[in-house]
């Protein structure tokens, strides 16, 4: 080590200068996931963000530490905590499926809260000297850090919870839910002006449970339908305690990065709000205005009819236009090779065939179009909700493919449903439909659907891969 680099404000400003590149590529990284063409780019710029970052942050470390007795120490913590921590992301996302991906985020967010909360805490018993007017910033940074901190950590848990099936989806309905979501966010309020006069450590216990019970309840209290816009949420929140640690640590760099994901984060659940008709506010605020459902759509529906491979195969044969809608059940039967190639068959045949994609279809943003990306299914034939709905009442056949809420009616026909109100693909227009699921079933807002009772509408009972071969053997 040179005596230039070894001076402090020196390695300050080369950290610095490696903070702005890395904040760039993380904002070009961001562009470049926002259009699917750049998205592989947009994932290598992040890559090199992160890389930047950890270095930057390491060597300045290093530097500022460097001659002082411990430095030993907290190198071999350094590294063997970086190569824990690598070792199980890298685990992790070797083995996870791409259905349990959702899964994966929730819980990945639930340590970023986690971390904030111990940075906060940190910084209440390591509490630096300052003078006064800096002081009751500090002790604002650490309240508000932990606060955020343990909402996210709660939160998430109870998404991971929901999301991997551990837990009910149906939304939590206690008795004056609003009152304890606003009555914790007023003791919150009056707790940090508390604490920024008077710092007892008894304050930071307390909003702590807060917390932690706050960020429970908010997205228990959230249905199952809602839950991508909560997901995203969580993101958001996570970008928020990350930039409160940020603060903390007087790291820009992590001020930066959790503004960006924080807003990108808030941004992605407007849109995902406006998406599926819901409010903003009302799911921030954990389903704030949102009264118990009044049906479960469970009232007897008559009686469904069921259709063979072979019969779906001649019917497809005839049919001038095919609309295909997959859903979650896609994902997990990996039918997307098949049922490519069953839309090349049929293009071949002569037949018009195109996809309607619903915006939370599966249980990611994109879902369907990455499997079906994977699949190498012409872009040109992928529509979007919007783009298909109004063709459905002309289409011959419609094959709805392991999706069950994103097709049902009681959406649009029933106020009382849990999913009243959101968008769905009006499949029940066609002519025909056929539905390829294994049972009767409902899907992940445990809502029945009416959909399968139809008259136009059959059965095709089974595994989506298989059933979907069985179909192209009968060609
Ligand atoms: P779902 O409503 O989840 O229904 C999927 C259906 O697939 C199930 O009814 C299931 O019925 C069937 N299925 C499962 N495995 C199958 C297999 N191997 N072969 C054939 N069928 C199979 O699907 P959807 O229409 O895509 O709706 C998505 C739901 O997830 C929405 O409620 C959405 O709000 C929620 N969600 C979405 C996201 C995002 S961002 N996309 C995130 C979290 C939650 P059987 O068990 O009878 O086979």
């Amino acid at each position: 080590m040179t005596d230039t680099v070894s001076d402090p404000l020196t390695a300050e400003s080369v950290a610095g200068a490696a903070y702005i590149v890395a904040a760039l590529l993380f904002i070009l990284s961001l562009a470049g996931l926002s259009r699917h063409e750049k998205a592989r780019a947009g994932v290598i710029y992040g890559i090199s963000g992160m890389v930047v970052a950890l270095a930057a942050t390491i060597w300045l470390t290093l530097q500022n530490a460097w001659g002082s007795s411990q430095v030993l120490t907290g190198l071999i913590l350094l590294v063997a905590a970086v190569l824990v921590g690598a070792a199980i992301g890298l685990w992790r996302a070797r083995v996870v499926q791409m259905t349990g991906m959702p899964e994966l985020i929730a819980l990945l967010h639930s340590f970023v809260g986690l971390a904030a909360v111990l940075v906060g805490w940190n910084g209440h018993l390591e509490s630096p000297e300052l003078p006064d007017a800096l002081k009751a910033i500090h002790h604002a940074e650490v309240f508000i850090g932990v606060f955020i901190g343990a909402v996210t950590f709660t939160g998430s848990i109870v998404a991971y919870l929901k999301l991997s099936a551990r837990m009910k989806s149906s939304p939590l309905m206690l008795p004056g839910k609003n009152a304890i979501n606003l009555g914790a966010l007023v003791v919150f309020v009056v707790l940090t002006v508390w604490y920024v006069n008077d710092s007892q450590l008894w304050l930071l216990i307390v909003v702590t449970i807060l917390a932690l019970g706050l960020g429970w309840h908010l997205v228990a209290s959230i249905g199952g339908g809602d839950m991508p816009v909560v997901v995203s949420m969580l993101n958001s929140y996570s970008g928020w305690a990350a930039a409160a640690a940020g603060f903390l640590l007087n790291n820009d760099l992590l001020i930066i990065t959790g503004a960006l994901v924080g807003s990108s984060g808030a941004y992605l659940s407007y849109i995902m709000c406006k998406a599926m008709n819901r409010s903003f506010i009302s799911v921030i605020a954990g389903g704030f205005g949102i009264a118990a459902p009044a049906s479960k759509g469970d009232t007897d529906q008559g009686e469904h009819r069921e259709i063979t491979a072979e019969a779906t195969a001649e019917m497809l044969a005839n049919a001038s236009s095919v609309v295909i809608t997959p859903g979650y059940g896609m994902a997990v039967a990996q039918a997307q090779y098949p049922v490519a190639e069953l839309a090349h068959q049929l293009r071949e045949k002569g037949v018009n065939v195109r996809f309607g994609i619903h915006p939370v279809a599966g249980r990611l943003p994109g879902h369907m179009n990455v499997l079906l990306a994977e699949a190498k299914v012409p872009y040109d034939i992928v529509m979007e909700m919007d783009e298909i709905n109004d063709d459905l009442g002309e289409t011959s056949v419609v094959l709805v493919i392991g999706a069950n809420d994103t097709v049902n009616p009681a959406a649009a026909e029933d106020p009382g449903s849990p999913i009243a109100g959101m968008p769905v693909l009006k499949v029940w227009e066609a002519e025909n439909v056929v539905v390829f699921k294994r049972s009767m079933a409902a899907g992940y807002a445990g809502v029945q659907n009416p959909l399968f009772f139809r008259d136009n509408s059959q059965m095709l009972f089974g595994d989506a891969k298989q059933r979907v071969e069985d179909i192209l053997r009968a060609f």
